[in-house]
């Protein structure tokens, strides 16, 4: 797929993946890559990416993602990307914002269309038990992690309609 716009519209949330269909190691690298590639304030690149591919390993980030009863979804993904915040050096005087978080979500826009790209499904988790997520991969207690995101391959065929606010309704236009 090459067109922008049709990446665009070809990525959705995927709540339904083949259990038994693992992305490859390569793909899951070419999405770390289109995520290194990403903008951040100051180039502070305040994130970092645990690739998560195992029947075992994911098995637990399931687990610590089924929080408070939901993204039961995630028993069938075989594959995760955790993202974890860093702490971000900043120029000193420019900064009036704390900007980590905006950077993990473009990174995290830049993951979820490179995967889509490459065929894959994603959808991206903000609500995870972070203990649970921590002690299944052994992460050390001080980081952050603000992001999950399931990867695999949809086990349906039909792209939803998006349920959008209509541009009239978002944008401003001044000429
Ligand atoms: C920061 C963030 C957190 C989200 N957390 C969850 C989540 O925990 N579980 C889930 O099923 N979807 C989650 N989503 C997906 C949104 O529900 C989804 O992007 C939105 O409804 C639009 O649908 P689409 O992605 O299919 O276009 C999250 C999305 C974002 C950007």
């Amino acid at each position: 797929m090459s067109d922008f716009f049709d990446l665009v519209n070809q990525r959705e949330s995927c709540r339904n993946y083949q259990p038994d269909h693992r992305p490859s190691k390569e793909q899951l690298i070419r999405c770390i890559e289109a995520a290194r590639l990403a903008p951040s304030a100051c180039n502070s690149q305040p994130w970092s990416f645990i690739v998560v591919n195992s029947e075992e390993k994911s098995a637990c980030v399931a687990k610590a993602c089924q929080y408070a009863g939901i993204n039961k979804f995630t028993s069938n993904c075989p594959a995760f990307i955790v993202i974890c915040e860093e702490p971000a050096v900043l120029m000193s005087g420019k900064v009036n914002q704390k900007y980590a978080q905006m950077d993990i979500g473009i990174a995290t826009a830049h993951l979820c269309f490179a995967a889509t790209q490459q065929g894959l499904s994603t959808c991206i988790m903000g609500s995870f038990d972070q203990q649970t997520l921590l002690d299944a991969l052994n992460i050390h207690e001080e980081k952050l992690v603000r992001l999950v995101l399931a990867v695999g391959f949809d086990a349906g065929d039909k792209l939803r309609p998006k349920r959008r606010k209509a541009v009239e309704e978002i944008m401003t236009y001044l000429d």
